[in-house]
């Protein structure tokens, strides 16, 4: 079965798997993350945060093709397909204070990422990141790898609170850029998570970004 993984259980992480989730039952997705209240919340009838049809689409596809675990390197290991969507907080200090990302996070992250893949994988940056992070990210992946190719993709997130699932039901617009490598031409499961975003390719607004 294919896996995909989602690091960061958050607004973002939590209701864009799920949805995944329902859309391809035939793809396994793990939602992972170290905030144990947070996974414990995501295992419970109390979810962790309410977005209108959110309960839904959790009660309907969790432990059959979706799990949220605080089993990070576990899954991460294992999946084909591995989306960041950890917090990028505003910088509270240093160069950039106010107003540049903290991608503190982002870069644990990404070494964790490195230090656990035996096998190949795409990975999907969700995190509102500044431009060029994506590059940032595949020196970081690329310098450790041990003969693992990284293919490194940017899906910057559009979602609203509150209106969560019918965006990603119907979004009206889902943006992925990254270099058009054989391994995202190739991949059956990257063309069906596509899908599940909501993208058809028809759309001029549902766009595969080449760089
Ligand atoms: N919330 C929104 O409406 C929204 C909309 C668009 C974009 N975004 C962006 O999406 C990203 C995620 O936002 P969010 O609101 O889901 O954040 P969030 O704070 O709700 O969730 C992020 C989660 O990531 C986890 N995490 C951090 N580092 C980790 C690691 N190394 N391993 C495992 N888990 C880790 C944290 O414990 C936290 O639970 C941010 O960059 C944000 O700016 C958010």
């Amino acid at each position: 079965m294919v896996k995909i993984c989602c690091i960061g259980a958050g607004y973002v992480g939590g209701p864009t798997m799920a949805v995944i989730a329902l859309k391809c039952p035939e793809i396994e997705v793990a939602v992972v993350d170290i905030a144990t209240p947070r996974i414990n919340a995501w295992n419970s009838d109390h979810l962790p945060i309410y977005e209108p049809g959110l309960d839904d689409v959790v009660k309907k596809c969790r432990g059959k093709n979706l799990f949220f675990s605080t089993d990070v390197e576990k899954h991460v290991a294992e999946a084909n397909i591995v989306f960041v969507s950890v917090n990028t907080p505003t910088k509270t200090q240093g160069l950039g204070a106010g107003e540049a990302a903290d991608l503190t996070y982002w870069e644990s992250a990404a070494r964790m990422i490195a230090d656990v893949s035996k096998s190949d994988k795409i990975v999907v940056e969700k995190s509102t990141v500044p431009v060029k992070t994506a590059e940032a990210i595949e020196r970081i992946l690329t310098h450790n790898r041990k003969g693992i190719n990284f293919t490194i993709l940017s899906n910057p997130e559009f979602l609203a609170e509150g209106t969560a699932i019918k965006d990603l039901f119907n979004p009206d617009r889902v943006l992925i850029g990254g270099r058009e490598t054989p391994e995202v031409k190739s991949d059956p499961c990257f063309e069906r998570c596509l899908c599940s975003l909501g993208a058809v390719r028809s759309n001029p607004l549902h766009q595969f970004v080449v760089c």
